[in-house]
């Protein structure tokens, strides 16, 4: 997830030092490369960048030496080409007149930088911010003035986004910079002779608390001492007060949530919306679809969470594609698959940091064999990304809360992508309603989630049954549980409960039931045999009467297909999870004992 920040003084100054503390304080959000930008009072521009950490590439360009009446500085997340100096931002246009990064996924970038090329523009590298500044070079030159160029420049550029851009000439009374908000984050800071502009609040707030806030489909102009938006598509003025910011710098990293693990969970249906526009638009998508199509064994290997999502992508590919797929926890398969493997298999190793020891002892055992690995993981320029043959990103910018949420997600909306994608009939799904429907999930079970939390906080062990697809759900959800309320809670097979787990159920006994639309008369039975005994029986499901008049309580989840549903169903799990950590007086971010990544046996 890159980080932008923009800010436009009123004489030359020492930038590189402030440009650095904004890098330092967007880090958080991940990133592969670092470049600075500033012009001075002449529009001299100074343009450094290269791969690596702030502090590694500070040293070498030595940032804290620019100077300028105005500067940006860009943390790249590599999406759209590989993590270089040409792909780091900001980027300059073909005559070295206009500057800008921006932050997020330009889809369609692969057509436009054929376009941009064809019009005889100067394209240096395979990054999708630099379509962000060719597409405003290309109206500038069909003699548009730049604020009008971006704005026709937005109707070009598909995807979510946001970016900054200045030009070297100006004039006093010309805006120094400019920015545009199309999905991703734009807040904007007012300070004493100085404006800026920022994908988030931490940058700003050292500066200036003085803050306006900037909605999708904006554009903001600033100057030293005001600032203005204007909507995109009239190019009329948008008057808004600015808001005085006054809680600490913990709370802005939060994005105004108490805990990174809420913020995480609020922010997935943006980070599916980018992951599935990703995928649309990616050269690297064919060539894990190919090995999969070919595999005479197709296994899905991961830990802990990790592996809970490759239980649900087998039921996707066995289901959906009729592709016999294989779900195996990685050390389990280091012992007993990796010694029979064959060049003809395909092993699809699942890890959002990609660093998991155990995946990697998984993935060195395979290579013995020749068979092809691929690699699904959220950390860029981790060891799996480099030691697989094909790999795919999660493309959730960094979490921080030790439990996985939105990778989690986005692992199982990969599987589902892929899955759709082999289908026999071709592909089925309405991606671009998937967003809107977890958004809408989480609002519709929050209340219900609290409640559920509330009765389980109440005891110290309890099950969670999933059947068919949601078993993955279902063991999903009990992790979850467990991670971060220390309560007991074991994940299983609800057709197994009757086979020895029922006699731990007594009176007011909590047992939650993830049910799938069609399997709703199976779960009932097991339903059942909890309710007669006297246990307390909760359903995660859609709306469905049978499953109503027959548990205690119901979390319902939009109405949707089975396989949507599977993962729609994963959302209020993790609210409960949530509010029970609370409830107990824990911090869900960072519970104890664990670690976000384990590189230990
Ligand atoms: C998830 O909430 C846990 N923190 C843990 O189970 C995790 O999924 C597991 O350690 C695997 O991590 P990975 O995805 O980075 O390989």
């Amino acid at each position: 997830m890159c980080g932008i920040f923009g800010i436009v003084g009123n004489h030359d100054q020492q930038l590189g030092e402030i440009l650095l503390g904004a890098a330092r304080r967007l880090s958080y959000r991940g990133y592969d490369s670092v470049g600075c930008a500033t012009i001075d009072a002449r529009g001299h521009i100074d343009l450094r960048k290269d791969v690596g950490k702030i502090d590694e590439v500070n040293e070498r360009l030595d940032f804290a030496a620019m100077r300028g009446q105005r500067g940006m500085v860009q943390l790249r997340w590599a999406t759209f080409g590989a993590p270089s100096v040409e792909n780091a931002q900001p980027h300059l246009d073909s005559n070295g007149a206009l500057i800008g990064a921006h932050n997020g996924n330009i889809v369609n970038n692969v057509s436009l930088r054929e376009r941009f090329m064809d019009e005889g523009l100067t394209v240096r590298g395979t990054n999708d911010g630099e379509s962000c500044v060719h597409a405003v070079e290309s109206h500038v030159n069909q003699g548009n003035g730049i604020l009008d160029a971006i704005r026709k420049a937005a109707r070009d550029l598909q995807g979510d986004y946001a970016f900054v851009i200045a030009s070297k000439d100006t004039n006093e009374s010309d805006p120094a910079m400019y920015a545009i908000k199309n999905g991703s984050g734009l807040v904007v800071g007012i300070g004493d002779g100085m404006t800026c502009v920022s994908s988030d609040l931490p940058s700003i707030l050292p500066l200036t608390r003085k803050i306006l806030r900037i909605k999708d489909g904006e554009t903001v102009s600033l100057w030293p001492d005001r600032v203005e938006i204007r909507r995109v598509n009239d190019g009329l003025i948008v008057e808004r007060e600015p808001e005085m910011f006054t809680e600490g710098m913990d709370a802005a990293e939060k994005g105004g949530y108490a805990h990174f693990m809420e913020k995480e969970i609020h922010e997935q249906p943006q980070a599916v919306a980018e992951l599935i526009h990703w995928l649309v638009a990616s050269p690297h998508v064919e060539p894990f679809l190919d090995s999969m199509r070919k595999a005479r064994h197709l296994y899905l290997v991961g830990c802990g969470t990790s592996y809970h999502a490759c239980m649900i992508g087998a039921s996707y590919f066995n289901r959906l594609a009729g592709i016999p797929a294989i779900p195996v926890l990685a050390p389990q398969f280091t012992e007993t698959l990796a010694s029979i493997l064959t060049p003809d298999d395909t092993v699809v190793l699942v890890s959002q940091s990609g660093e998991t020891k155990d995946v990697l002892n998984a993935l060195n055992a395979a290579r013995r064999s020749n068979a092809t690995l691929l690699g699904i993981l959220n950390v860029l320029g981790s060891t799996l990304m480099e030691a697989s043959d094909h790999y795919l990103p999660l493309a959730c910018g960094y979490e921080i809360s030790v439990p996985a949420t939105k990778t989690f997600l986005n692992q199982v909306v990969m599987f589902l992508y892929l899955a759709d994608q082999l289908r026999a009939g071709g592909p089925e799904i309405d991606w671009d309603s998937l967003p809107g429907l977890i958004e809408k999930t989480l609002h519709a079970t929050d209340a219900a989630a609290r409640r559920a939390a509330e009765i389980l906080n109440t005891h110290n062990e309890m099950y969670y049954l999933g059947y068919g697809m949601t078993l993955g759900v279902a063991m999903e959800g009990a992790l979850k549980l467990k991670e971060i309320t220390y309560a007991h809670c074991e994940g299983m097979l609800s057709s197994e409960f009757k086979h020895g787990p029922l006699s731990a159920v007594y009176e007011g006994y909590p047992v939650l039931f993830v049910s799938g639309p069609s399997d709703a008369a199976m779960m009932v039975n097991h339903i059942s045999e909890v309710a007669c005994r006297g246990g307390h029986p909760i359903a995660v499901a859609c709306e469905d009467g049978l499953l109503r008049k027959n548990v205690s309580e119901y979390v319902v989840i939009p109405d949707a297909a089975q396989e949507i549903a599977t993962l729609l169903a994963v959302l209020p799990l993790q609210l409960l999870s949530y509010h029970m950590s609370l409830l107990r007086g824990l911090d869900p971010d960072f519970p104890r004992n664990l670690s976000k990544t384990l590189t230990v046996d």
